[in-house]
């Protein structure tokens, strides 16, 4: 099976309070987009990387992706008004031979290269949709009509069974594409945009299935989770952590597979290619 990885870093970041898109925020000397593609590929389940990035800042992208040498073929796509778009323009132009899709958020910086594997397992295993999660260590509680000053408490959700939902998340190529052909008139406006791609396949009422998440894939939305990240990679648990995405890396450089098995036919909408500084 041939997979590609889309990776989503076309988003603004406003709640990380910069001026710049998020995923081109530093983080100990690497942007966020360049840690999550690393990691996506050294988790050696990744054929082919797609990258959504702000229209205005797509060569940026590429260059920073051209730097890290990555062993397999990236190309960068201009994202789209909401995530869900952003996610279908990255769909657009993978080539047919392309039968299973990753689809990560940049955002999940510190994604484990052991959790792509597993998510990328369990869709070459049979389940064609396949979403990682953890368990919720707050207690839930539903409300009624929030105001100003709060909201009435209408019930308390066993949290048993509750998961929070992580990326990269797994599907085959033929369903994901059709789940985004079907929910596509909710891609105008974050408004009404799917903030995962597994809730397009729900509505086709197509089955998901869960594996175990991990706690460094967590999401980095505020200047909190920037500070977490940063702990994070210069603790000493992601310290050996950095030095197996690199030697991963090394190997599949040194193994590195050929862009002709990934049959590349060429997309109107395109942005820019980096294939030829990384094939
Ligand atoms: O905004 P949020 O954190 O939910 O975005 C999740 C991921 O989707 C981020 O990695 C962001 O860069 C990406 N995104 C995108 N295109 C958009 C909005 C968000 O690729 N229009």
């Amino acid at each position: 099976m041939t997979t590609a990885a889309i990776l989503t870093a076309a988003g603004s970041g406003a709640r990380l309070g910069r001026d710049e898109p998020k995923a081109l925020v530093d983080l100990c000397g690497r942007s966020l987009v360049a840690h999550a593609a690393r990691r996506l590929v050294a988790s050696g389940a990744v054929d082919l990387l797609v990258v959504t990035a702000p229209r205005e800042r797509a060569d940026d992208v590429a260059r920073l992706l051209a730097a890290e040498d990555l062993p397999v073929p990236v190309t960068v796509v201009e994202g789209g008004v909401s995530r869900q778009a952003s996610v279908a323009a990255g769909l657009a132009v993978l080539p047919q031979a392309i039968d299973v899709v990753l689809i990560h958020d940049a955002a999940r910086a510190l994604v484990p290269p052991s959790l792509v594997a597993r998510v990328a397992d369990a869709v070459r295993s049979g389940h064609r949709a396949v979403v990682p999660g953890v368990p919720v260590s707050d207690t839930i509680k539903q409300v009624g009509q929030v105001s100003g000053d709060g909201a009435p408490v209408l019930a308390t959700v066993s949290r048993e069974r509750l998961r929070a939902v992580q990326t990269p998340q797994g599907f085959s190529r033929e369903l994901v594409d059709r789940a985004h052909v079907a929910g596509l008139v909710r891609a105008a406006s974050e408004a009404t945009a799917a903030t995962d791609d597994a809730a397009l396949v729900e509505a086709i009422g197509v089955a998901v299935w869960l594996v175990d998440g991990a706690e460094d894939a967590f999401k980095i939305t505020t200047r909190r989770d920037l500070a977490a990240a940063e702990l994070a990679l210069t603790g000493h648990l992601a310290v050996d952590e950095l030095e197996q995405v690199d030697a991963a890396l090394a190997t599949l450089r040194s193994e590195r597979r050929s862009p002709a098995a990934v049959d590349r036919e060429p997309a109107e909408n395109d942005a820019g290619s980096v294939d030829e500084a990384v094939s």
